[in-house]
């Protein structure tokens, strides 16, 4: 896919990996729509890259918000090309506490709510973007020649943990898990449009969500990351996306970017 004339929602790009993504695409020439809850943060990214990108305050788990930020990318950019879901909440909650209290059921729901939910509800709504394009395009999506077109791609990001799941990470797991579980389905059902759905499963990177464990616990992963013996860096996580972009071959598959780490 060229970059030079696509634009993407990039959802979570204020921060983190979402943040060397926006960077990555708009380096290579793509335009970005960030679509993320975090205003300022987004806002001063977009006065740092200038006219390549625009800003939508946006809760992945809102239709009607999501809708604006794929709105704002058809007006400004005019279509979109794909989404890089990169936003998520990591909730750590046992099962039973020290007492055998049941867990709360509202936290529970939350991460699966913005990982999961959110993950279904930005790919709907950018398919549904990208199909209505390519059908003005061709005037009939149907008989569009999408074998060899590659309209769109979708790239979600899940996480190791969605197969090394660790005590307290049950909502966590069990969201990133659903959305492994999406992929397939979704790259299957997408084919007739020529979209492409993949999924990311990064191990441990070095992002503001990492930087609230103390020294010790970072050392420790650390070390338990076979080869390379560090936390993976947010630019390495921005060129797969970049070039699953660029190769129209991979669709549906979940590529772990994890060192050979597995979680016990
Ligand atoms: N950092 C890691 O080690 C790691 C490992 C595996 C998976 N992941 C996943 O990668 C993704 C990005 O993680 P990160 O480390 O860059 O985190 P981060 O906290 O640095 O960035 C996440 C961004 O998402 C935004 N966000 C949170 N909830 C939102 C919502 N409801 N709607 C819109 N935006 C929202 C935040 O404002 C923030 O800008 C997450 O889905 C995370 O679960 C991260």
């Amino acid at each position: 896919m060229d970059m030079q004339s696509n634009s993407f929602l990039v959802t979570g790009g204020a921060s983190g990996l979402g943040e060397a993504v926006v960077r990555g695409i708009v380096n290579k020439g793509g335009k970005v729509v960030i679509a993320d809850l975090n205003e300022a943060a987004g806002q001063a990214l977009v006065d740092e890259l200038g006219d390549q990108v625009r800003f939508a305050r946006c809760d992945v788990a809102s239709g009607a918000e999501v809708q604006a930020a794929v709105e704002l990318a058809e007006e400004a950019f005019g279509g979109i090309q794909g989404s890089i879901n990169c936003a998520g909440i990591a909730v750590v909650q046992k099962l039973l506490d020290r007492e055998n209290t049941p867990a709360d059921l509202d936290d529970f729901s939350r991460g699966v709510n913005i990982n999961l939910v959110g993950s279904f509800n930005v790919a709907r709504l950018v398919a549904a973007s990208i199909a209505k394009r390519v059908a003005a395009d061709n005037n009939d999506a149907n008989n569009n020649d999408s074998k060899n077109t590659d309209n769109g791609v979708i790239i979600n990001t899940a996480s190791i943990a969605a197969f090394d799941g660790q005590v307290g990470q049950a909502s966590y797991s069990s969201s990133k898990a659903g959305v492994v579980g999406l992929t397939l389905p979704l790259a299957r059902e997408l084919a007739r449009h020529g979209i492409r759905v993949m999924t990311i499963a990064p191990g441990v990177f070095a992002t503001p969500m990492m930087q609230s464990i103390p020294d010790k616990a970072r050392e420790q992963l650390e070390s338990a990351v076979p080869y390379p013996k560090r936390l993976g860096s947010p630019d390495e996580f921005a060129k797969l996306v970049l070039h699953i972009i660029d190769n129209a071959y991979l669709n549906g598959e979940v590529i772990r970017l994890d060192g050979a780490i597995r979680m016990v």
